[in-house]
C-alpha cells in the first residue's frame, strides 16, 4: 500500500491538445480517492499516466516516495481496471483472473484461494470455466475487477469499474467495493460519472473541468460548501438550480430580486455580500432541489409554476418555473399541484448559495 503525489503533472498529446493541466494532489496511504468531471475532462488520462500507460509531459508522480516518470508499468505495482476493460479472449475467467498472480509467481494454491475468494465476493463463481464471449457485459466487467482485487498491489486504479452493471448489481459491487477497500485499506483512485458512488466511497472527491481540479475535499465539503459554480452545479442529482438575481438594499435589509421575487436571506449571506460590494449587483442565486420545502415564512415565499411533475415513490420532482428561470424543486411525495397550477415553495435561507457573476466563485465559500 502506498501514497501517490502527483506535482506540476501536464499531458500534451501530439496533436498538441493540453488535456491535463498543472495536476497537483497527494494521495495518502489508504485514501479512496474519486475522481469526477465532465465526459473529456481528463479523468482517465490522469490515471493512465499514473499506471504508466501514458507518457507524463511534465511534472513529476511521485509513489511511495520514488520518483515513477520513467518507471514502466510492471514496476510500479499498480492495479488498474480500464474504462473499456480487456481480457484474455482465450483463457477462462479462472485463468483471466489469475493471470496477473502468475506473473507475480505467487504458489498455485494461495492464488486459488484468492482466485475463487475474489469471484464469490463478484458473484461469479458459477463462471469461472468459461471463455470471456460466453459472458454479458456486466460479466466481463466484474471478471475485470476480479482480475485487478486478486492482487494486492501498491494502489487500485479504477476505471468506471461498474458502469456496465444493472442498478441492483451497481449498488451490490459498490458496497462490496467499500469492504474490500475498509478490509485491505488499499489505496484507490477511482474514476465514475455515477453521483451515489462518488458520495458513498470516496474518502475524498476530486473535481476536474477541462484538465484542471476544481475542487478536492471530502464528499460532504464537495457538497455544502462548493468552491464555484461548476463544482455545485455538477455535485448533486438533480442539479442545483441557478438564478440570476440582484441584491437590494432596502432600510437596512438585504433581500434578492428577480422578476417579482424578493428573497430575504439571513444575516451571514447579507454580510458577505456587503463585505464584497455587490449592492446593487447582480449574482447566481443557487439552490437545491432538496433545499425548497412547501411551507415556510411569508418572506420567503417564490412561486413555483408548474410544468412537469415526477413522481419517484419517496419524493416528487416538480419541475418549473421561478420568474423567467427553470428550476426543479423535490418535494415529499404528499404534496397535490399538478402541471400548469401553481405552487408556493420557500427556499431554506441558511442552505442557499451565491456566486460571483464574473469568476462564478462561491461568495459564502467558507
Ligand atoms: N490518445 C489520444 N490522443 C489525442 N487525444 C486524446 C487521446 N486520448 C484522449 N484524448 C483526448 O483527451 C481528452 C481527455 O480524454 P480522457 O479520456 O482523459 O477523458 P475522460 O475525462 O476520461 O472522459 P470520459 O468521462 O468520457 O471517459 C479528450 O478531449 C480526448 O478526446
Ligand atoms: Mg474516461
Amino acid at each position: 500500500m502506498a501514497g501517490l503525489s502527483f506535482v506540476n503533472i501536464c499531458k500534451t498529446y501530439k496533436n498538441g491538445q493540453a488535456v491535463v493541466k498543472d495536476f497537483n494532489l497527494d494521495i495518502k496511504d489508504q485514501e479512496f480517492l474519486v475522481l469526477v468531471g465532465p465526459s473529456g475532462c481528463g479523468k482517465s488520462t490522469t490515471l493512465r499516466m499514473a499506471a504508466g500507460l501514458e507518457e507524463i509531459s511534465s511534472g513529476e508522480l511521485w509513489i511511495d516516495g520514488q520518483l515513477m516518470n520513467m518507471t514502466s508499468p510492471q514496476s510500479r505495482d499498480l492495479s488498474m481496471v480500464f474504462q473499456s476493460y480487456a481480457l484474455y479472449p482465450h483463457m477462462t475467467v479462472y485463468q483471466n483472473m489469475a493471470f496477473s498472480l502468475k506473473v507475480h509467481k505467487i504458489p498455485k494454491e494461495e492464488t486459488d484461494r484468492r482466485v475463487r475468494r475474489a469471484a464469490e465476493i463478484l458473484h461469479i463463481s458459477h463462471l469461472l470455466e468459461r471463455k470471456p464471449y460466453e459472458l454479458s457485459g456486466g460479466q466481463k466487467q466484474r471478471v475485470a475487477i476480479g482480475s485487478v482485487i486478486v492482487r494486492q498491489p501498491k494502489a487500485y486504479l479504477m476505471d468506471e469499474p461498474l458502469s456496465n452493471l444493472d442498478a441492483s448489481l451497481r449498488t451490490q459491487m459498490r458496497v462490496e467495493l467499500a469492504k474490500i477497500h475498509k478490509k485491505l485499506g488499499t489505496t484507490v483512485i477511482y474514476v465514475t460519472h455515477d453521483q451515489v458512488e462518488a458520495m458513498t466511497l470516496g474518502t475524498r472527491i476530486v473535481v476536474m473541468d477541462r484538465g484542471v481540479i476544481q475542487q478536492a475535499a471530502a464528499p460532504n465539503d464537495i457538497y455544502e460548501n462548493p468552491v464555484n459554480k461548476f463544482v455545485a452545479g455538477f455535485i448533486g442529482s438533480p442539479s442545483m438550480n441557478f438564478i440570476i438575481v440582484q441584491v437590494v438594499q432596502e432600510n437596512n435589509r438585504i433581500y434578492l430580486e428577480f422578476g417579482k421575487n424578493k428573497l430575504f436571506i439571513n444575516e451571514r449571506s447579507a454580510k458577505r455580500l456587503a463585505e464584497g460590494s455587490y449592492m446593487g449587483k447582480h449574482v447566481w442565486l443557487g439552490i437545491r432541489p432538496e433545499d425548497f420545502h412547501e411551507k415556510g415564512p411569508k418572506e420567503q415565499e417564490l412561486l413555483l409554476e408548474i410544468e412537469m411533475k415526477e413522481v419517484l415513490g419517496a419524493e416528487i420532482l416538480f419541475h418549473g418555473h421561478l420568474g423567467n428561470t427553470g428550476v426543479c424543486v423535490r418535494l415529499k411525495p404528499d404534496i397535490k399541484a399538478e402541471a400548469g397550477e401553481s405552487l408556493s415553495v420557500y427556499p431554506d435561507i441558511n442552505r442557499i448559495k451565491l456566486f460571483d457573476m464574473d469568476s462564478e466563485q462561491n461568495i459564502l465559500y467558507i
